[in-house]
């Protein structure tokens, strides 16, 4: 909870936002300027120009009296006493369509500095259609990624009150978008992308390296993930490297992912995301690609039905992980598994052109044809997948430049 010596500061330029003279502000039209009405000109303070100033004053006292009633709800709206009905505003006293304007560009002020994580929290963004058109444009040769991802994010935060968290596991060669498709959830749905206090990121050899520690990993993980969810009502976890993660380690999310009896009329339920990027089974999605072009099939029309059981039943007889051989996979709890598809010679194109463009470059077809050939492709008869995805394409461009 935020300390309440701070509030006369926003008190203060509230104020001055409502004295500010704005067209069609209530009451600016029918009040008369102070001096007008007056027979002699000059005399400011001539009685009934200096009473109407007054009570126009009082009137802004009044008004941003509920402003600040207002405001205070949706910044801090624990300390709202009457909760619906301060939201819904003072009874019989709507605001108008300007004074709306005002209080979210307030709040929207306010949060920028104060982060304000409750009900209506501008650090959360959740923002679809980006979210869409970012899957659609920036992604290369993901359709099944495209239409998943967004369809299970969207419904899930969509949720009156979800019972539980949601979790994706990512499964795919290096290179073809697992982290790409990570920061894109994270951007559109944080105002401040990976770096919001509402994300966290792990990466197994990196936060977690040593399994002799796993006891004490798990002290830290839960209580990284307690204190990133008693700040936002909307949290992003992603695990880099999920096929490194030791099984007991993920035994500390099971809480999360098990489904809760709703508590009676708790007023919030928390959002929790959980990714797993890994490339764990990778091969078994190539494989099955493959095989469907073999046999004719055009990529566009492989559905999730042809991966995700083969992809599942792999992922629960591997016991060569730590992720297969958790709880998480064994007890169902991860909801969906999403097969990134290998790159081919088309889609890694795709990411040389972008990767010249996000550095303003000029290109010719002959660079992005030359720059494509020097990824490896496989298996070594077919040559139709980018080993290394779309992987550190950008720094290959740099050869390329005078
Ligand atoms: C959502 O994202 C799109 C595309 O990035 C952007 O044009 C739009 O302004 C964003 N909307 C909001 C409300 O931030």
């Amino acid at each position: 909870m935020l300390p309440r010596r701070r509030r006369p500061l926003g008190l203060c330029l509230l104020l001055l936002l409502l004295l500010l003279p704005l067209p069609g502000a209530p009451g600016h039209r029918g009040a008369a300027k102070p001096w007008e009405g007056t027979d002699e000109p000059g005399s400011a303070w001539a009685w009934p120009g200096f009473q109407r100033l007054r009570e126009r004053l009082r009137a802004a006292g009044a008004l941003s009296k509920r402003y600040w009633a207002l405001l205070s709800c949706q910044v801090w709206p624990d300390d709202c006493e009457d909760d619906g009905e301060a939201a819904a505003g003072p009874p019989g006293w709507s605001l108008p369509l300007l004074g709306q304007q005002y209080l979210d560009v307030l709040t929207t002020w306010y949060c920028s500095f104060r982060g304000c994580c409750h009900r209506l929290d501008c650090r959360i963004s959740n923002n679809f259609t980006g979210l869409e058109s970012d899957l659609n444009v920036r992604l290369h040769g993901q359709h099944l990624v495209q239409k998943l991802v967004l369809r299970t994010v969207r419904d899930y935060l969509e949720l009156p009150r979800p019972d539980k968290a949601l979790a994706l596991s990512f499964h795919g060669w290096s290179g073809t978008g697992k982290n790409f498709v990570a920061r894109m959830l994270a951007e559109n749905l944080y105002r401040d992308g990976l770096k919001s206090d509402c994300v966290k990121m792990f990466i197994a050899t990196f936060h977690f390296p040593h399994s002799k520690y796993v006891d004490l990993y798990k002290e830290q993980l839960l209580g990284q993930m307690q204190e990133t969810q008693q700040l936002c009502p909307q949290t992003l976890f992603i695990f880099d490297e999920a096929e490194k993660l030791h099984p007991g380690l993920l035994e500390v999310l099971r809480p999360y992912l098990e489904r809760q009896v709703p508590e009676g009329h708790r007023a919030k339920s928390p959002r929790t995301i959980f990714l797993f990027l890994s490339n764990l089974r990778g091969n078994i999605v190539n494989e099955v690609v493959l095989n469907l072009l073999k046999a004719g099939w055009s990529r566009e029309d492989i559905t999730i039905e042809h991966l995700e059981p083969h992809l599942h039943a792999e992922i629960v007889e591997s016991t060569d992980s730590g992720f297969g051989h958790s709880c998480l996979v064994k007890d169902n709890l991860i909801d969906y598994f999403v097969p990134f598809l290998p790159l081919e010679y088309r889609h890694v194109r795709l990411c040389v052109r972008d990767a010249f463009l996000s550095q303003e470059l000029q290109y010719t077809e002959e660079a992005l044809d030359e720059i494509s050939r020097m990824m490896v492709y496989v298996p070594r008869e077919e040559q139709l997948f980018s080993s290394q995805g779309c992987k550190s394409i950008s720094q290959r461009i740099t050869y390329f430049l005078p």
